[in-house]
């Protein structure tokens, strides 16, 4: 399966932005994130570990990716910074050589088990105290809305539970956030100025898990 995401992301890595974050709805994903990334101030050095084309490269100090196409586009963009092609599962980095690490949307398109072998990876790359931020789909919401999906695009939930059974040893939970609530970018735009402070106060609310995506901060013990 691996095989078919690296390949899927080199094929369309020179539309990649475009597709996906220059319409309302990914205007409004990223906006949130970043909301989320300015309120965390993650420590340097920080690595993005599936960078991508390079989205929130100016929180990181360096970026790692599967895809060289996908880093083509990320060099171009941040030539200033540096890149380093790798499998997320076995970096190239010594143990705790950054104070945090980010995530962004990889963990839902990864089988549990190699999301979970990730974090161990992570885990060895961080000091004691160090920050793990990532994101994946809310398996509250995904239950209670009976939401599945066709294959791996988008296919691996989890929850806090889960979470927490598998890494109550090595990490601690220190905090997590919801993204997206309603379909505030499918709205018209009168409405959605409405919706949009509602849906950002339930994002922080005791409702957050129900969000579409949970946003987590783990911290190394
Ligand atoms: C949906 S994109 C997200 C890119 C970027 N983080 C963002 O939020 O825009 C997923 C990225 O993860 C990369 N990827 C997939 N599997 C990976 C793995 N095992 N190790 C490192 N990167 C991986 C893909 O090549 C792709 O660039």
């Amino acid at each position: 399966m691996q095989q078919e995401i690296t390949q899927y992301y080199t094929d369309i890595a020179d539309e990649y932005d475009k597709s996906r974050f220059s319409h309302t709805y990914g205007q409004y994903i990223h906006a949130q994130e970043l909301r989320i990334f300015n309120k965390q101030k993650l420590s340097l050095p920080c690595l993005s570990l599936g960078c991508g084309t390079g989205r929130m490269m100016e929180f990181a100090s360096i970026g790692a990716d599967i895809s060289e196409a996908m880093l083509k586009v990320a060099k171009y963009k941040y030539p200033h910074k540096e890149f380093i092609c790798c499998d997320a599962i076995q970096t190239p980095f010594s143990p705790a050589s950054f104070q945090s690490v980010f995530c962004l949307h990889l963990f839902m398109h990864l089988e549990v088990n190699k999301g979970i072998n990730i974090i161990k990876e992570i885990h060895r790359i961080l000091p004691k105290g160090g920050l793990f931020l990532f994101d994946f789909p809310s398996s509250y919401r995904r239950n209670f809305l009976k939401q599945s999906s066709k294959n791996w695009h988008a296919a691996t939930h989890y929850s806090l539970e889960f979470l927490q059974e598998k890494l109550s040893s090595e990490w601690q939970i220190k905090s997590y956030t919801g993204v997206l609530f309603f379909p505030v970018h499918r709205l018209p735009a009168w409405l959605s100025r409405i919706v949009l402070p509602i849906d950002n106060w339930l994002c922080k609310s005791f409702l957050r898990k129900y969000a579409s995506y949970l946003m987590v901060v783990l911290e190394k013990k």
